[in-house]
């Protein structure tokens, strides 16, 4: 109780002077992920579970605008498929050097206001794209971070598997890129402090390791998941929104002690956030972009107080509506 207390009154203090509000146990932020992280006190954060804006300039207002007046720009609309319309996917193959290095800078300066902002020794979850992880995860370690290894979320996206373009008919047995089968989640860590083992770090910080599934189960690096459930789509209509039965999994495993405070820095509808509520965890995230902070009020209780009876289970309502990224 009085613990909670205490992590009640920190969680308050990371709100600075973002307009916040308080969502069961846990606080969400209308802020810039980079000035929020750089400004709170280091040391702060025992964990991040995020899903970050990829193509750099997808989450931009006049390509979000693009996006939903179906009018191009790097929102890809595909062709529909056996009568479904498909949502729009990021071009992200059709990123040019300049891009890719500013994706670059992109990951390694966050990379450094999030290391400044967490315990020695906690993890980040990062959620990524077969594409493009390489340059994400060596551009975090050079931000200041360990890289600790991937989780694979198993999904079956929308993504890659087509013959190539224009020339279909011509080459009826090529694809230009294999079909989209998993989802690659970087795991890493700020360093633990030298000389310092997980043991003292979990004693002293709180951090270091991972929490087991239960007493005979560590926690596994591969995650069966089905795509976003309709149900979920329909209290979030956030382009990028992540599952729930993925998302308590991994909120679950961040924190090895189960108490401490996890942040999603891109928080979106707040799924992260409404994940960390449904376990009972405590959680703070922030949203640049107002829309998706206002949708994140309403959608996180709502997410979190969703039953999942089984997490592991790979049905969705739906398998061709969502998009690339849920
Ligand atoms: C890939 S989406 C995450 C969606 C989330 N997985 C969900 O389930 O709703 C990334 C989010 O980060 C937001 N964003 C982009 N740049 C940001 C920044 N600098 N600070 C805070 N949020 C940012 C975007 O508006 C977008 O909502």
């Amino acid at each position: 109780m009085k613990a909670q207390r205490a992590t009640d009154s920190t969680l308050a203090n990371l709100c600075l002077d973002y307009r916040s509000e308080v969502i069961g146990r846990s606080r969400l932020l209308h802020a810039d992920a980079f000035e929020w992280l750089s400004r709170i006190p280091e040391n702060s954060l025992h964990a991040i579970v995020t899903d970050p804006p990829y193509g750099i300039k997808e989450y931009n207002l006049d390509q979000i605008e693009k996006r939903s007046n179906g009018n191009g720009g790097i929102w890809r609309i595909p062709p529909s498929f056996d009568g479904h319309n498909r949502a729009p996917l990021p071009r992200f193959t059709a990123l040019n050097q300049k891009e890719r290095s500013l994706i670059r800078e992109f990951f390694t300066e966050w990379g450094k206001v999030a290391a400044h902002a967490l315990r020695p020794g906690a993890h980040i979850f990062i959620a990524s794209n077969s594409f493009l992880s390489q340059l994400v995860f060596d551009a975090l370690v050079k931000g200041g971070l360990e890289f600790r290894g991937e989780l694979i979320r198993l999904v079956r996206t929308l993504r890659g598997g087509d013959r190539p373009k224009n020339a279909e008919a011509e080459y009826p047995g090529v694809c230009s890129m294999p079909r989209g089968c998993y989802e690659p989640w970087g795991i890493l860590r700020k360093p633990l402090l030298q000389g310092m083992k997980v043991s003292d770090c979990l004693r002293e910080f709180q951090t270091g390791g991972l929490r087991r599934i239960d007493a005979d189960s560590p926690f596994n690096d591969v995650i069966l998941s089905g795509r976003t459930p309709q149900r979920e789509r329909k209290i979030a209509d956030h382009p990028s929104l992540k599952p729930q039965a993925l998302l308590r999994q991994i909120v679950h495993a961040a924190l090895p002690l189960g108490s401490g405070i996890i942040a999603d820095p891109f928080m979106g509808s707040g799924s992260t956030i409404a994940a960390c509520e449904a376990v009972g965890l405590t959680s703070i995230g922030a949203e640049r972009f107002l829309a998706y902070y206002q949708q994140s009020l309403q959608a996180a209780p709502r997410l979190a107080a969703l039953r999942l009876d089984d997490l592991t289970e790979q049905k969705t309502d739906n398998e061709l509506q969502p998009s690339f990224f849920d």
